[in-house]
């Protein structure tokens, strides 16, 4: 069966974004090697499937440059209903029985983008496979982390 790869950079302290949703820490020059994207290109190859939740899906957009997974099934998950567009297709209801069925299907593996509430949601649900972390040697003292606690604990 098809993974489901939770594939995500993080700070040393376990951030995914600052608290308003900044992520530009992640691009910093001091962290990047010409030549060398650490097996990024590798691994777009190895999927045909990404989900993200919206407030991913809009940072995304926020950059204003061409959608990056063009060519993949690209799958937002929302609450409230959106119109499909060229890139991505919107979910709004059962999102766990909806990720459970695309698992079934023939296909490569599936990248889990994020964020903190979707990975969450389909770590509860025991669907990730893998994950593929990447830290960032920064700490944020504060974010949104990788996965959210549960509530009472
Ligand atoms: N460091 C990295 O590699 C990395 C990777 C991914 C994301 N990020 C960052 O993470 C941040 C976003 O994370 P986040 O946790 O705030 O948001 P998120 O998980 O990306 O999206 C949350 C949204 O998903 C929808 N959603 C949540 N639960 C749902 C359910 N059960 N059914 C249907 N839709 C549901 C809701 O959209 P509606 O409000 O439309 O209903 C909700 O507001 C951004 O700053 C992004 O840049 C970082």
């Amino acid at each position: 069966m098809r993974k489901i790869v939770l594939y995500i950079a993080a700070s040393l302290d376990g951030y995914i974004a600052r608290p308003n949703g900044d992520t530009s820490w992640l691009e910093e020059e001091k962290y990047t090697l010409e030549g060398e994207d650490f097996g990024y290109s590798d691994f777009l190859k190895s999927i045909d499937t990404t989900l993200m939740g919206h407030s991913t899906y809009q940072v995304i957009l926020a950059f204003g440059t061409p959608f990056p997974y063009a060519g993949k099934k690209n799958y937002v998950f929302s609450r409230t209903s959106h119109l499909d567009t060229e890139h991505v297709k919107f979910i709004q209801k059962d999102v766990v029985s909806f990720v459970q069925q695309l698992k079934q299907q023939q296909g490569q593996n599936i990248w889990l983008i994020g964020g903190s509430q979707i990975n969450t949601l389909l770590h509860n649900a025991g669907l990730i496979d893998e994950v593929l972390l990447t830290y960032i040697p920064v700490i944020l003292g504060s974010g949104i982390p990788r996965l959210a606690p549960r509530r009472g604990h």
